[in-house]
C-alpha cells in the first residue's frame, strides 16, 4: 500500500528544534561549500552555474530519495492561506514525489493577527496584511521553484459576515496582489476564495485518509471525520452499500447535496457529507439553554432551573430576540426536579428533533438524510474532532476509547462532584467549566441519538496524526497537486 509508506515516513521527524538547528547547521554547511565550489570553479576558469549551488541547497532535496519517480519532479512545494474570523495562517508544505504520489517531507506555518473581516471597507489593507505571511514563503520555498509553486488562499465563512460586496472587494484586492507582487501560481480554479462548507469537510477527510494511508488503494479502507466546531459540527463518510445484483440496482446512496464524488489517487469516492449549521458547541449550548427558559418564560416564570447546571450557576437567558429574558439557575439540593445525568442528557437530546419529518429515509436528526451507520460503516475507523477532543482528552479518554466510555464520563461529570475525579488537575478542569455537562451531554446525544453510533463502537479522538496536524489546509493542497502539475520533472 503506497499511502503507508508516507506516514511512516513522516513518523521519523525529529523534534521541530533538532530540526532547526540541523537546519541552520545545514545551511551554514551550504554556504561554506558554495564558498569553496565558486573558489574552485573560478580556478578551474570554468563558468560558474547556479546548478552547484542548486545541488546543496537542502530545500531542494529530500530526506528520503534522490531521484523521483519518471516524469516527476523532485520536490514539489504548495502554499495554503487559511483565512479564518480571527486571523490567517500560511501552510507551506514540502512535498516530494518519491513514489507516484505526493510525499508530505516538511511543513512551516505563520499565523498572523487580526483576520481579513476586521479590515471592512479597507480592502487594500487586507490584502497588504497578508505580506507578512509571505515573507515565510519566500524564505521557505527556493527561488527557482516559485514560478512552479502553487498558492490558494481560502476563506472560512467569517468573512461572508462582512456581506458579498466588501468581502468579494478583499478577494479582488487579495488576487491582484498575489499577482502582481509574487511569482507563485494561483490555482486554476478557486485560488482566492470563501471556502464551501463542504469543501472543508471533504479536505479534512482527505488530510485523515492521506496521513492513515487509506487513500489510493482499492481497498478503501477509509476513515470517518466527524469535526464539532462553535457553529456548526460536519461529519463524512465512505458508506458501503451492498450491491448484491448490479443490474437490480440495490440499496445505494440516496442522491442529493449530501453526496460527494472525489477522484483521488487514481480511485473514485462516493462520499457521504453533511454540514449542520447551528448544531456545533457555542450553538448547541444556547439552544440546550433556551428550550428550557422559554418554557419557564410561556408559563409566566422569571428564573428556571436547568438540570444541566451546578448549584450557584446562574446565566441570564435572552428569549425573543432580547426582548424578554428568563435566568437560568443550577439544580439546589432541595430542588423539585433533583439532578441528574439522565435529565440533562434528555434536555440535550430534545434539541436535535428527532421528532421532525424525514422526508428521505433513513434520517440522523432534524430531517437529514444519513446511511445508517450500523450497515453501511460498520468496520472503519471513525475520528472524532474538536471540541469532542477538548472535552474528553483532559478527563483522560483518550485516544482510542467505546462511546460507552464518552457516556460514563458524562455520568460522572453530571454529578456535579469535582471529589469524583482522581486527579488535582482533572478537579480544576471540570471546575473552571460549569458547562461541562452539558457540553459532554450534547456530543453524547449527537453521537449516539444523532448520528446514530452503538454505545460499543469505537472511536479516535487526536489532534494530530503522526505528527502532522489535522484539518483542511493538508487535504485542500493535495487535492490541488492531485488535480493539476506544476514543477517539470528537472524543474
Ligand atoms: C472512476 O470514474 C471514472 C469516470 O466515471 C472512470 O472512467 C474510471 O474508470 C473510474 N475509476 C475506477 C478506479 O473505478
Amino acid at each position: 500500500m503506497a499511502g503507508q509508506e508516507s506516514y511512516a515516513g513522516l513518523g521519523q521527524y525529529p523534534s521541530k528544534y533538532r530540526k532547526l538547528a540541523l537546519k541552520s547547521w545545514l545551511r551554514m554547511a551550504a554556504v561554506f561549500l558554495v564558498v569553496l565550489g565558486l573558489g574552485y570553479v573560478g580556478f578551474s576558469s570554468f563558468r560558474p552555474t547556479s546548478k552547484a549551488a542548486l545541488a546543496i541547497d537542502p530545500r531542494l532535496e529530500s530526506k528520503f530519495c534522490d531521484i523521483p519517480h519518471p516524469g516527476r519532479p523532485l520536490i514539489q512545494y504548495v502554499l495554503m492561506i487559511d483565512a479564518g474570523s480571527t486571523g490567517s495562517r500560511i501552510h507551506v508544505y514540502k512535498f516530494n514525489y518519491c513514489k507516484d504520489h505526493a510525499m508530505l517531507e516538511d511543513e512551516i506555518f505563520l499565523q498572523i493577527k487580526p483576520g481579513l473581516s476586521s479590515f471592512g471597507d479597507d480592502a487594500a489593507g487586507a490584502a497588504r496584511s497578508l505580506d507578512g505571511l509571505m515573507e515565510a514563503a519566500l524564505k521557505g520555498v527556493p527561488e527557482s521553484l516559485h514560478a512552479c509553486t502553487p498558492i490558494a488562499v481560502k476563506a472560512t465563512a467569517g468573512l461572508r459576515m462582512l456581506g458579498d460586496e466588501k468581502s468579494d472587494r478583499i478577494l479582488a484586492a487579495i488576487t491582484d496582489r498575489l499577482t502582481k507582487n509574487y511569482r507563485f501560481k494561483l490555482i486554476p480554479k478557486g485560488a482566492v476564495e470563501i471556502m464551501d462548507g463542504k469543501d472543508e469537510g471533504i479536505y479534512a477527510w482527505i488530510t485523515v485518509n492521506y496521513l492513515l494511508g487509506t487513500l489510493g488503494s482499492s481497498e478503501h479502507k477509509t476513515a470517518a471525520t466527524f469535526d464539532l466546531g462553535g457553529g456548526s459540527t460536519q461529519i463524512v463518510f465512505e458508506p458501503k452499500f451492498e450491491v448484491r445484483d448490479p443490474t437490480k440496482g440495490g440499496p445505494r446512496m440516496e442522491p442529493g447535496e449530501h453526496r460527494y464524488v472525489m477522484a483521488y489517487g487514481g480511485q473514485n469516492y462516493t462520499l457521504y457529507q453533511h454540514s449542520y449549521l447551528g448544531f456545533g458547541l457555542n450553538e448547541a449550548r444556547k439552544k440546550i439553554k433556551t428550550l428550557i427558559a422559554q418554557e419557564a418564560s410561556d408559563s409566566g416564570k422569571l428564573s428556571v432551573e436547568h438540570p444541566c447546571f451546578p448549584a450557584g450557576f446562574r446565566e441570564l437567558v435572552p428569549l425573543n430576540g432580547g426582548k424578554s429574558q428568563v435566568t437560568v439557575m443550577g439544580i439546589t439540593k432541595d430542588s423539585a426536579t433533583p439532578s441528574s445525568p439522565e435529565a440533562c442528557y434528555k434536555e440535550a437530546r430534545r434539541i436535535l428533533n428527532k421528532d421532525v419529518t424525514c422526508t428521505v429515509q433513513p434520517c440522523s436528526f432534524n430531517g437529514v438524510y444519513q446511511p445508517p451507520l450500523d450497515k453501511t460503516f460498520a468496520e472503519n475507523p471513525f475520528y472524532i474532532f474538536s471540541y469532542f477532543y477538548d472535552r474528553t482528552y483532559p478527563l483522560g479518554v483518550r485516544d482510542e476509547f467505546k462511546l460507552a466510555d464518552v457516556k460514563a464520563l458524562m455520568e460522572k461529570v453530571c454529578k456535579h462532584d469535582t471529589a469524583l475525579f482522581a486527579s488535582k488537575e482533572q478537579q480544576e478542569e471540570v471546575g473552571a467549566e460549569n458547562q461541562y455537562c452539558m457540553d459532554l451531554s450534547f456530543q453524547y446525544a449527537l453521537l449516539r441519538d444523532g448520528v446514530g453510533m452503538a454505545d460499543d463502537r469505537v472511536v479516535r479522538s487526536t489532534r494530530k496524526i503522526k505528527d502532522a496536524e489535522t484539518g483542511w489546509c493538508l487535504g485542500a493542497s493535495l487535492a490541488v497537486l492531485d488535480q493539476n502539475r506544476y514543477c517539470k520533472p528537472g524543474y
